[in-house]
């Protein structure tokens, strides 16, 4: 979850791949680190905290030269310290590497390197990989990279320069993220395509066990053993902008308020209108297939399993297929019980989660079918998955996922509704309803944008509260989960997200006037029983948040505060709901002053176990 950047050029290095990093800074922030070769000589610049450090570090002494790598961190092994930064060095400081992911078995290659005489200034598992590549060095880079590689377990992407060979840089790839980036007169390393973008829309996707030997003309892509490898070009499918703010003061809220056009984006060709069937391209199931499912078992994590879990009760009701959603570390553990034309569904925005491609392999291990619903394109899920179905949200950059969550839940809706076409398992009807209470999205979502400043008037009321709960039930369990996670994630307000159901066998013990509840209380099934709830609040004066349809006066008559959402069917509401909640956690966030795209101790993608 560390970002990894390197350049190589005519320009100066360092400063391009600072400009990497400050893209790249939404994957970790403890620390951050520069390596450049200039004259022969490699230098280093590495700072504890985040970039901004780095830039101040570099404009007092700046790190010229034409090859440089570059590092943004997030701690795993060791703390945050500028012995733990990245770039590492060998023992003669002429080798060094910048490295993404985790060395399994560093202790014991760090114990047989100390016993051959290196010597380690870090607690770090990556500090092994640059005196390896020392110990196997003989005049070839890329030769000591392969060899060294030959050693480790565990997850990696490296950079690798050596000031032996400053015309050369090297990466490879074990299972984290890599792309190479192909410029003229000049090549680039990312273990993102965002860090790159303004530089380059083409690059090569590195695979597993692979190496890229870069020079400022050529890239040579190889596996282990040096055997060249042909990787066809990939052209990044959005404008260098979209990774830009925008003139909104956080990414988060510039997401937040791309939703109204996201969505209409994620329905175009695929839903056009409520007589036309539904188009779901790169599915990757027959129409037999889709008929034949005995069960569906939807994993993702974090906000990508709240959009699993709406995808659950969806395809439940409208595609009649039994279904199930697990956290993606959780299903790798336990033994699910298989049955014939299981159909798993991976849900991630990055296609990078490391939990989510472990839960992958092991359903696919166990026969199931893979369909994935991804934002990034050319992902490790994407790669080994049977079908992939593109939400196309455009690059998320945000640590607290918004955008991404609600075309996730989109794209679930999408798909069970085209298997209950397919399975003919639900009235005509009532998929045609459903289908217009999806084409009406774009336009509800655009109105509950355009209320912004009613939510912000509600986030003034509750910004200094110390704890809150979010309450839902049904489809929106999911809502109160993912509106209690946003909250947290950003604000550090403790939130609990609790099903409805559930709040007299303890959340209730918590109400007191500290702690504000944010009931959902939509028109649906469990309307009536919602409305207990909150009289149960209220009567032990815990303040309420509703968030209820426009105009539903009822429940307007029982709440402190309101958040109006605009009528849908209760299925298809967790998208509507979501915008109100997104906004509420970013106010509430802004008014304490938290640094909002990039909240303590997170990343956005997380690609450890
Ligand atoms: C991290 C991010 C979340 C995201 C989760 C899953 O925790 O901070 O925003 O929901 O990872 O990521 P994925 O890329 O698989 O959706």
């Amino acid at each position: 979850m560390c970002g990894i950047v390197g350049y190589i050029g005519k320009r100066q290095a360092s400063e391009i791949c600072l400009e990497g990093l400050r893209r790249l800074e939404y994957r970790g922030y403890d620390s951050a680190g520069i390596a450049a070769i200039r004259d022969g000589q490699l230098e280093v610049r590495k700072v504890v905290g985040k970039l901004v450090n780095l830039t101040a570090a570099l404009e007092e002494a700046p790190l010229l030269g034409n090859v440089a790598i570059g590092h943004t961190r997030w701690a795993t092994h060791g703390k945050p310290s500028v012995a733990n930064s990245h770039p590492h060095l060998s023992c003669d400081g002429r080798i060094a590497v910048v490295h993404n992911g985790i060395i399994e078995n560093y202790s014991q290659l760090r114990e047989q390197l100390q016993a051959e005489g290196h010597r380690f200034q870090s607690e770090t598992d990556t500090e092994v990989m640059p005196h390896l590549v020392e110990k196997y060095y003989e005049g070839d880079l890329r030769q000591a990279v392969a060899q060294a590689i030959e050693d480790l377990e565990g997850a990696f992407a490296f950079g690798v320069i050596c000031a032996d060979s400053p015309e050369q840089l090297v990466a490879a790839r074990r299972f984290s993220p890599l792309v190479v980036g192909i410029g003229e007169g000049e090549n680039y390393i990312a273990s993102d395509m965002g860090a790159i973008r303004p530089k380059t829309d083409k690059v090569y996707v590195i695979g597993d066990d692979e190496l890229a030997l870069i020079t400022t003309d050529d890239i040579e892509l190889t596996d282990l053993a040096l055997n060249p490898i042909e990787r066809e070009i990939f052209t990044i499918p959005w404008p260098p902008e979209a990774a830009e703010k925008g003139g909104h003061k956080h990414f988060m809220h510039k997401e937040i308020h791309e939703q109204a056009e996201a969505i209409h984006n994620c329905l175009a060709g695929r839903l056009s209108s409520p007589d036309k069937p539904i188009v779901l391209e790169g599915l990757g199931l027959s129409d037999q297939e889709i008929r034949d499912l005995r069960k569906v078992v939807f994993t993702a994590c974090g906000t990508a399993y709240h959009a699993g879990m709406v995808g659950r009760s969806v395809t439940e009701a409208w595609a009649r297929v039994p279904s199930e959603v697990d956290l993606a570390a959780e299903l790798q553990v336990r033994d699910p019980v298989m049955l014939d034309n299981t159909l798993a569904v991976v849900v991630s925005q990055s296609g990078e989660t490391a939990d989510s491609l472990l839960a992958l392999r092991d359903m696919k291990s166990k026969g199931a079918k893979i369909v994935s619903l991804l934002n990034v394109v050319d992902s490790s899920i994407a790669r080994e998955s049977d079908g992939v179905i593109y939400i196309q949200a455009g690059p998320e950059i945000g640590v607290a996922s918004t955008k991404a969550y609600t075309l996730q839940v989109l794209t679930t809706q999408l798909m069970a509704l085209y298997f209950a076409e397919v399975r003919q398992s639900a009235a005509p009807d009532q998929i045609r309803t459903l289908k217009e209470a999806l084409l009406a999205l774009p336009d509800q979502v655009a109105e509950l944008l355009a209320r912004e400043d009613d939510v912000k008037q509600v986030a003034t009321h509750y910004y200094h509260s110390p704890n809150s709960l979010f309450l839902g039930r049904g489809v929106n369990l999911a809502s109160a989960l993912e509106g209690a996670l946003k909250l947290k994630e950003i604000s550090y307000i403790h939130a609990e997200g609790y099903s409805a159901g559930e709040m007299k066998h303890g959340p209730i013990a918590l109400v007191e006037p500290d702690l504000f509840t944010v009931a959902i209380v939509v028109k649906g099934l469990v309307y009536e029983k919602m409305i207990g709830n909150i009289q149960e609040i209220k009567a032990r004066q815990g303040p309420v948040i509703g968030v209820a349809n426009d105009g539903d006066n009822v429940i307007a008559d029982q709440c402190d505060d309101m958040l109006w959402v605009p009528p849908c069917p209760e299925l298809v509401s967790p998208i509507t709901i979501a915008i109100p909640l997104q906004l509420l956690a970013y106010h509430i966030a802004d008014m304490r002053g938290e640094d909002i795209d990039q909240p303590r101790n997170l990343a956005k993608t997380v690609t450890v176990e």
